[in-house]
């Protein structure tokens, strides 16, 4: 009955899904002159330097008279894809480093004090937080025989899912089964992550498979992951740490389907950074997996500061303009953070907004809880925990030795995980702000908590190998020691998302 439903709501979404492409392909159109324009001036916006030096330190927001607004002009933010809502206004920035990041955690530990308290208000809703979902787990609670695909000559190995299992304490373990994919099989990744076709000599990086050390994840099985998609449509929402996971998802399932041809990019694009929309449908199960670009989830805009030049604006007490698509799908995975240490979002100046006002400074870490919180309230307000399932995904930090990305800091060279030290017990304070908001929302938001078992791989980075190697080389002063190679760390993080998948049992979920 509620499959039924649940086909009849996709197959009307669809519908008017294409209808709306339709109309704002036309639109589209219409205004690219202007866009074009508009395009070059944001761009010249995006070349100052990616990350400040200094901190700025928390300054009350003092409001200021509204400066001249740009009026509502949704072609500004359209890139080539065509459509009318935007996954994101940039397509020309590629974030890479994000050492700014730790900076801005370090800043004012303090203000986290309170934090853990404040926030638990006696929600009595269920939070889906790894292992401390006690209700679906307890569904789990017995042996569960997962095969192993491709270590184990099919024979059947016993995992154990008991409720005390905490997914995410637990260590990286050498592993013979891995890559699930192997190295150049993949069409899905882009130039910036396919590290060995870049050159990158090593592959042990690729080896390595999380194991918490209370239990055993259930081994990815692609095919399985697809039945539990079947009818349903999958979106990855976030920046390019996103689209990286997003490719890995796409990996993973492609090598999963005995006939390669049935899985493919609806309107033929290629994967690019350049783009910020894809849908994957794979024919036999009438399923997508999508990846919509929003780099910060709330509404990047705007303002005009003198005729024929803007300045962007970031409006933290507003949803992104994509969040209409985010209501179409059936499982979202969110991410943010990395831009939060990006030049102008950390200097905070003349660019955080609320309501009409534009703060002429404001502290960008409570930009980043504000703006949470506007996510959390907007996922409150619009969604359905009985119909849908939200993950976040925690971010990870980059690892970048002996300076920032653009001041010589580098990753190259490395080959094995962290595998103690005091830097793996740090939990970033974006983190905290990040916990804090979903504690305190109605829905109940899946917590993919892998900021601390990425921090272990500073192996894992394109370092030099992103780019291929009859581009121009790489600068060794422009490692991208934030992302991640595939296969690799991000396989990681979906293999953990089929793990909650199966541990995860929703009343109304997985019905027939
Ligand atoms: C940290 O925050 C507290 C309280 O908000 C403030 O008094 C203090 O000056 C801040 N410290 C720094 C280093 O910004
Ligand atoms: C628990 O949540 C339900 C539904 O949201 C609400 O009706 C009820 O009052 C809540 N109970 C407590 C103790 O907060
Ligand atoms: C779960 O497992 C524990 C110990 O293995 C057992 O005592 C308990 O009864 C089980 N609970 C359910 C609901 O199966
Ligand atoms: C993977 O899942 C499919 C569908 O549920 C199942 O038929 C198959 O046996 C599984 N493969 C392994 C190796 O467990
Ligand atoms: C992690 O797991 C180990 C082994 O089970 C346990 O001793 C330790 O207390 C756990 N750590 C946390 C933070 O739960
Ligand atoms: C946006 O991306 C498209 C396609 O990759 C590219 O042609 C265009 O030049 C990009 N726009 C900017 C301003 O970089
Ligand atoms: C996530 O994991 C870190 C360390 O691995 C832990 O300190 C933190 O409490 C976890 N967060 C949640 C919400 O479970």
């Amino acid at each position: 009955m509620l499959h039924f439903f649940l086909y009849m709501a996709f197959s009307l979404s669809k519908t008017a899904f294409f209808s709306l492409s339709a109309f704002f392909s036309l639109f589209f159109i219409f205004f690219i002159n202007q866009s074009l324009s508009l395009y070059r001036d944001l761009w010249s916006q995006s070349q100052e330097p990616l990350l400040s030096k200094n901190p700025t330190p928390p300054i009350s927001p003092i409001p200021k008279p509204l400066s001249p607004e740009v009026p509502e002009q949704p072609q500004n933010v359209e890139e080539e894809g065509g459509f009318g809502f935007s996954c994101s206004v940039n397509n020309n920035t590629q974030l890479v480093g994000n050492a700014k990041e730790e900076a801005l955690e370090a800043d004012n530990k303090t203000q986290l004090v309170g934090i853990e308290n404040e926030a638990v208000e006696e929600n009595n809703k269920t939070q889906l937080v790894g292992n401390e979902n006690e209700e679906a787990l307890e569904e789990n609670n017995k042996t569960q025989l997962v095969g192993n695909e491709n270590g184990g000559n099919g024979v059947l190995k016993e995992v154990n899912l008991g409720r005390k299992c905490d997914l995410y304490n637990g260590s990286w373990v050498k592993d013979e089964g891995h890559p699930l994919y192997q190295m150049g099989s993949c069409p899905y990744i882009d130039d910036a992550f396919t590290c060995h076709d870049n050159g990158r000599p090593d592959s042990d990086y690729t080896k390595w498979r999380w194991k918490p050390n209370d239990c055993d994840i259930p081994r990815f099985n692609g095919t399985d992951f697809l039945e539990r998609l079947r009818g349903k449509r999958l979106m990855l929402v976030g920046d390019s740490m996103n689209r990286n996971q997003f490719e890995s998802l796409l990996c993973l399932l492609h090598e999963s389907l005995p006939d390669k041809t049935r899985m493919y990019e609806t309107r033929g694009s290629k994967i690019s950074k350049g783009r910020g929309y894809f849908i994957f449908k794979f024919k036999e199960y009438d399923c997508t997996v999508e990846f919509c670009r929003s780099h910060y989830l709330v509404k990047e805009g705007t303002r005009l500061i003198s005729p024929g030049k803007t300045r962007p604006t970031l409006s933290i007490d507003r949803i992104d303009k994509s969040a209409n698509r985010w209501k179409r799908a059936d499982i979202l995975i969110f991410n943010t953070g990395h831009w939060w240490a990006h030049g102008k979002t950390s200097k905070g100046k003349d660019y955080y907004k609320e309501g009409d006002v534009i703060y002429p400074q404001f502290d960008p870490v409570e930009a980043y809880r504000r703006a949470m919180k506007t996510w959390g309230r907007w996922i409150d307000e619009n969604l359905n925990p009985s119909k849908m399932l939200v993950f976040y995904r925690g971010y990870s930090s980059a690892h970048f030795r002996g300076g920032d990305w653009d001041s010589g800091g580098t990753c190259n060279g490395e080959k094995e995980p962290i595998m103690s030290g005091a830097f793996l017990d740090s939990y970033p304070q974006k983190m905290m702000i990040v916990n804090e908001v979903i504690r305190a929302m109605k829905f109940p938001v899946v917590l993919l908590n892998v900021t601390r078992l990425t921090n272990y791989r500073k192996d894992g980075h394109p370092s030099i190998y992103r780019k291929t190697p009859s581009k121009k080389p790489v600068s060794s002063r422009r490692q991208d020691c934030s992302h991640w190679c595939l296969p690799g760390v991000p396989d990681a993080w979906n293999e953990l998302i089929y793990a909650s998948l199966v541990m995860q049992q929703r009343p109304s979920w997985n019905q027939t």
